[in-house]
């Protein structure tokens, strides 16, 4: 382990829960030398931390608000060598998560993200700057928070992933289960967006464009090459109480031909069937194992700062 010097950028719940998480275990990690040195957010300002009161202070400074590219100059001056970035998704260009990127690491700072626009829209691009400078992009907060997906691959060497099917939108998955309750589509929305789960634009999840996303950022991970723009989606709006109590599911499908995002009725056999609520899984079927399974919360606070601090060990142990 090396010490790192850490510069984050955007400071909503998910910013927040890695200050907070980071700061709770980085003793337990034996990352005790390194530190949160700055952040950044265009709503806060920017702040150059010298202790925690800083951050208290910070948040109360709500009108001191800055531009994207000002935002761009912090991270080029930055001595940070490391910039987790953590700002809303934008689906038409990722920006302007996408230059705060690309600064970063033209500027020599590896880049955590839980971003999922610069990934599913922008992944070869992004890849090519990042080899071109020598630094690395992690970004296991995209798919599942912190519960292992796409990275479980980590772990079987040469194991090949042959086909994905997953639940991999929190909160479709919690209306569904929700309205298979008895709630209404849009109380067991308003639940979903209270307890933090959906994004800022509520049309991202129920749409389906989150889960496309997902399902782009396996592919690229994957070697298979399904662009966003490309995947067949359909999301839940038409969904009635009836077909969620019989089992209808938001389901993602990829492998090397396809990739699609579609409400299917699951069998009472299907593992996926059973997953509820919040809960996202993942079916990886691999040419050496067969069918794989991950299960775990796919959105919260803590649970998505877990992703970017797994994140920061597998750099900080790779160096
Ligand atoms: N809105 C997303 C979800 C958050 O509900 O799953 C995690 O990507």
């Amino acid at each position: 382990h090396r010490t790192h010097r850490i510069m984050v950028i955007g400071f909503g719940t998910v910013g927040q829960g890695f200050y907070e998480l980071f700061n709770a275990k980085r003793r337990a990690l034996g990352l005790e030398g390194s530190r949160i040195t700055e952040i950044v957010d265009m709503r806060f300002g920017y702040t150059n931390m010298t202790d925690e009161s800083h951050v208290r202070e910070y948040l109360g400074n709500v009108d001191r608000t800055i531009s994207s590219s000002d935002v761009v100059e912090r991270i080029k001056a930055s001595d940070a060598d490391i910039v987790c970035e953590f700002t809303w998704v934008n689906y038409r260009d990722a920006e302007p998560a996408f230059s705060y990127m690309k600064a970063a690491l033209e500027s020599g700072k590896h880049v955590i993200t839980t971003n999922k626009g610069p990934i599913a829209l922008r992944y070869r691009e992004l890849m090519h700057i990042a080899s071109e400078n020598g630094r690395k992009v992690r970004f296991k907060g995209t798919v599942m928070a912190g519960t292992p997906s796409f990275n479980i691959l980590d772990l079987l060497p040469g194991a090949r992933p042959v086909r994905v099917r997953g639940i991999l939108n929190g909160t479709t998955n919690y209306i569904l289960t929700r309205m298979s309750e008895g709630l209404s589509y849009s109380d067991a929305l308003k639940e979903a967006q209270s307890r933090g789960y959906a994004e800022a634009d509520p049309t991202n999840d129920v749409d389906g464009f989150d889960a496309a996303a997902k399902a782009a950022i396996i592919s690229s991970v994957f070697g298979w090459d399904h662009p966003m723009d490309r995947i067949r989606v359909e999301g839940i709006r038409n969904i009635t109480a009836e077909e969620a109590a019989s089992g209808t599911k938001l389901l993602v499908y990829a492998d090397r031909d396809e990739a699609w995002v579609r409400p299917q009725v699951l069998d009472d056999g299907d593992v996926l069937r059973h997953v509820k609520g919040v809960m996202n899984a993942i079916e990886i079927e691999t040419d050496t194992l067969g069918k794989i399974y991950s299960m775990g919360p796919g959105a919260g606070k803590i649970e998505t700062a877990q992703a970017a601090l797994t994140d920061l060990v597998s750099i900080s142990r790779s160096e």
